[in-house]
């Protein structure tokens, strides 16, 4: 079978690990956890960046020190991973999910800005939802699949109504809209660097921001909001989130390579547009400003059941698109902002195809071949 989406462990990473296991510093404190942090802020183009121990984490405590507090709103696409509208849970809040761009597949501005205009009242500062007086703090945009929206649209937006950026840029480490990267433009990025990821520690994540006060505190509450190295004194309520240094070591090594990992991501995603993209068969459309990192390679596609099956038959690894929030029990009765349920038919016609940048050229042919013979 060839694998939709494998790490690639091809640089120092044994190095790195077996000096963390030479000198016995694998837990949560060591040198490779400082400078991973810099160097993904640094490649990110943030000033400071804070270990977490996935981007699940990362999330959460953008949240929490972005100020969003329990039964406020956090605005968010209906496409996503469950991971982002989960962190909105754990602070107390709930996600409202405005859908998705029919081509981008980021969420839709015009619906976003619609709904402000319409259904919100701006009260001191802040804006609260007409229907239940609630208000909603902050908004998180998804670089969905490593692509990216009109980000200086989404930002005017944002401060005209006085929302908090939060960036679940988890997927999207390289990316850039009009050469900033992603994880830059709000109050916090984020960065996931689970198994499938362009680069992975196995699991871990990131926040970056530009904030030192912000970072410090990013810091003080994922190491269980310690005050003295000695005495256990703790001043609030933290969180073990830390990042280990063993696997922080691992991150160090994938950071070494992540240009060649976008460049061949490129490779990649040229060959695909290339050989498949018809009027039947389309990729995510990318706006001239996006430099995107061409995570995962998705298709859209008519007829995608059956294709899963035929691919899944002749050796190549795919997987359906995630089921839109709107649908799942636990969101159900939360605002879902629509026209035209444009997620439900990214959900019914997208597929994730093998993206893993050790790809061979057969192994990319070979799906070519697959796809194409269906
Ligand atoms: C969009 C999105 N948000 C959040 C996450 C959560 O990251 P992690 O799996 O590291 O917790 C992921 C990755 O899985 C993701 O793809």
């Amino acid at each position: 079978m060839i694998p939709l989406s494998l790490p690639n462990i091809s640089g120092n990473e044994w190095t790195y690990v077996k000096d963390c296991l030479d000198t016995g510093w694998i837990s949560s404190v060591g040198s490779y956890v400082t400078q991973f942090e810099n160097m993904v802020a640094e490649f990110a183009g943030a000033k400071y960046g804070i270990a977490a121990m996935n981007g699940t984490a990362a999330l959460h405590i953008a949240q929490e020190l972005a100020g969003v507090r329990q039964r406020d709103y956090v605005i968010t696409p209906d496409i996503t991973f469950i991971a982002t509208a989960n962190a909105i849970k754990y602070t107390g809040a709930d996600p409202i999910f405005i859908d998705v761009d029919k081509d981008t597949w980021q969420m839709d501005l015009d619906i976003l800005e619609a709904f402000l205009e319409k259904d919100t009242f701006y009260y001191k500062d802040h804006t609260y939802l007409k229907s239940d007086k609630r208000c909603i703090s902050a908004i998180m945009p998804v670089h969905v699949l490593g692509n990216m929206c009109d980000m200086d649209r989404l930002m005017t937006i944002a401060k005209k109504y006085c929302l908090v950026v939060i960036e679940d840029s988890t997927e999207a480490l390289g990316s850039s809209f009009k050469n900033k990267g992603a994880g830059t433009f709000g109050t916090f990025g984020t960065f996931s660097f689970n198994g499938n990821k362009i680069i992975s520690t196995g699991g871990g994540g990131v926040i970056v921001t530009d904030d030192e006060n912000l970072a410090k505190k990013a810091k003080h509450i994922t190491t269980q909001a310690k005050t003295d190295p000695f005495e256990y004194d703790h001043d609030e309520i933290g969180y073990n989130y830390r990042l280990v240094n063993i696997l922080a070591a691992v991150g160090v090594a994938q950071m070494e390579q992540l240009p060649s990992f976008l460049e061949r991501k490129k490779e990649i995603d040229k060959y695909y547009r290339d050989h498949l993209e018809n009027e039947n068969l389309q990729f995510q459309k990318v706006g001239d400003d996006v430099s995107p990192n061409n995570w995962l390679h998705t298709m859209k596609v008519k007829n995608q059941r059956p294709m899963i099956k035929h691919l899944l038959d002749n050796g190549v690894q795919c997987r359906p698109f995630w089921v839109p929030m709107h649908q799942l029990r636990m969101f159900k009765h939360l605002p879902f902002i629509t026209n035209e349920n444009i997620s439900d038919t990214i959900y019914n016609s997208c597929i994730s195809i093998p993206s893993s940048t050790n790809l061979t050229d057969a192994q990319v042919e070979e799906v070519v071949k697959v796809i194409r013979s269906f």
